[in-house]
């Protein structure tokens, strides 16, 4: 694939931010959702792929845009496949709070995980620990190995945990480990990314959220050289229907980066609210700035790329 994808798909993300950007704190997740996901929808045409969406808003009936099956792009381009959020935390967005970003993942045809809209734990660490992580063990076991692995003590270690009660009992193994815990309302890809960065506080993410977002997360920590298994958590005997429908009969089995992004990836994302990861969208007079990051499995090259827009000169709709 042409390596200036990824400088595309920046261009992809940073639109969406802009879009959503615009309702931070307003208190209305949809419109924020909606506006992110129509500047997504619209930037990706200009971009020189022949894409089907595989990971996206919804089935094609609940979905106006961006949703599964959906082709982007025009014949000729890149032959991929797109995995989007184009607004991960739309609570946090429509909040204000910390964390928000918009996100795009592109992989050969094939090439990811076709993961149904349900839940998927998630365990993610950065390269240095990132062949000693197992799903099927505890909290203390996996801390235990990953300071081992990072030469430091489990109270050094931060882990992000999403605040639920489904996981009232992984906050209290982690913390008789003694390890320090970010809880956090909403939005797991970033801080998933945040345990490869060496200077983001975050050392692993833990946890059951979205299955979709996982894939996401996974198509980043695969071009950092980070560590990630994800295993499908099904509530109902219809998600399990819903799973078989998308090509997946092995129920208990347990994911790599790898496996759920497959090939040569590009995946960008870009900051609408502060967080961990990336600073938000920040208005001036007559324009904007955003931050992004932006990277490839191939090269394992990593961007992050702060940006000015003029709207005078480039008006953002
Ligand atoms: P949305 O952006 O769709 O609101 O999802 C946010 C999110 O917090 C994800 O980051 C996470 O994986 C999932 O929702 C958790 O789901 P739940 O809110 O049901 O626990």
């Amino acid at each position: 694939m042409d390596r200036n994808l990824a400088l595309e798909l920046v261009r992809v993300t940073e639109a969406a931010a802009l879009a959503c950007g615009r309702w931070v704190g307003k208190g209305d997740k949809n419109s924020a959702d909606d506006a992110a996901t129509e500047a997504m929808r619209r930037t990706l045409d200009s971009i020189d792929i022949n894409g089907t969406v595989v990971i996206g808003e919804g089935e094609m009936d609940e979905a106006p845009m961006l949703y599964i099956g959906e082709k982007v792009g025009h014949d000729g381009g890149a032959d991929v496949d797109i995995a989007v959020d184009p607004l991960e935390g739309t609570s946090i967005c429509a909040k204000g709070m910390t964390g928000a970003i918009t996100t795009i993942a592109l992989a050969p045809r094939g090439g990811f995980l076709h993961a149904p809209d349900m839940y998927m734990d998630k365990i993610a660490v950065g390269p240095q620990a990132c062949g000693v992580i197992d799903i099927t063990a505890s909290p203390e076991e996996n801390l235990k190995r990953v300071a081992e692995a990072k030469s430091c003590y489990i109270q050094d270690l931060t882990v992000v945990i999403l605040d639920r009660p489904r996981h009232e009992k992984i906050i209290g193994e982690v913390r008789k480990a003694g390890a320090r815990i970010h809880l956090i309302s909403d939005g797991d890809v970033a801080p998933a990314i945040a345990a490869t960065v060496a200077d983001s506080g975050v050392d692993m993410m833990l946890g059951i959220g979205g299955a979709p977002e996982g894939v996401l997360a996974a198509a980043a920590l695969k071009c950092m050289g980070g560590g990630m298994q994800g295993r499908l958590v099904f509530l109902s005997s219809e998600e399990k229907d819903r799973a078989r429908a998308m090509g997946i009969d092995d129920f208990d089995r347990i994911y790599s980066a790898e496996e759920m992004a497959g090939g040569d990836v590009f995946f960008a994302a870009t900051g609408v609210t502060n967080g961990e990861l990336l600073r938000g969208v920040r208005y001036f007079s007559g324009g904007a700035e955003t931050h992004s990051i932006v990277m490839r499995s191939k090269s394992r090259t990593v961007r992050f790329i702060k940006a000015e827009h003029q709207f005078d000169f480039k008006p953002v709709y």
